[in-house]
């Protein structure tokens, strides 16, 4: 009789130190992959194709994917679609709170809807509440695609 209290009571605590095991790994283990996240696109994207020559006009830009954020590509107002310093390319992550900013054709800015903040095309901010400069993309023309590279220029 003493024995099989003995075998129950180590089957609970067994039981017990299992759930609690359980539970430990389970709080614990999404914490670590959030504050380690994988090793994503972001990390060996150093240079993209961002547009072919002739897909924007002038005055027009494009999002377009960089790794695990958006890029935003300007051809400049009057500017020559197959020449690499026509065109400016940026983050579109605003340097505020994170919104994906736009080219605003009519103004020839770069715009961020979320609490109007206005970016020159030198990713300059001119207006609103952006604390910083879009960070500044290098642009080059290989053949018949225009490439973004992080490198700051
Ligand atoms: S997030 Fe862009 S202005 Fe606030």
């Amino acid at each position: 009789m003493s024995d099989e209290k003995v075998t129950r009571r180590n089957a609970l605590n067994y039981l017990l130190g299992s759930g609690i095991t359980a539970l430990g790994i389970g709080t614990v283990y999404p914490i670590i992959r959030y504050i380690i996240p994988p090793p994503g696109q972001e990390a060996g994207t150093s240079s993209i194709s961002a547009a072919k020559i002739g897909e924007l006009k002038p005055n027009e830009g494009k999002i377009f994917k960089f790794g695990n954020s958006p890029g935003i590509i300007v051809l400049k107002p009057g500017g020559d679609p197959k020449n690499a310093s026509s065109y400016v390319a940026f983050t579109a992550v605003c340097s505020h709170l994170n919104c994906t900013v736009q080219y605003r054709d009519d103004l020839c800015e770069i715009w961020c809807a979320c609490h109007n903040g206005h970016f020159d095309l030198n990713g300059n901010v001119l207006s609103g509440p952006p604390p910083k400069p879009l960070t500044q993309f290098k642009v080059a023309i290989k053949g018949e695609e225009i490439f973004v590279s992080k490198e700051e220029t």
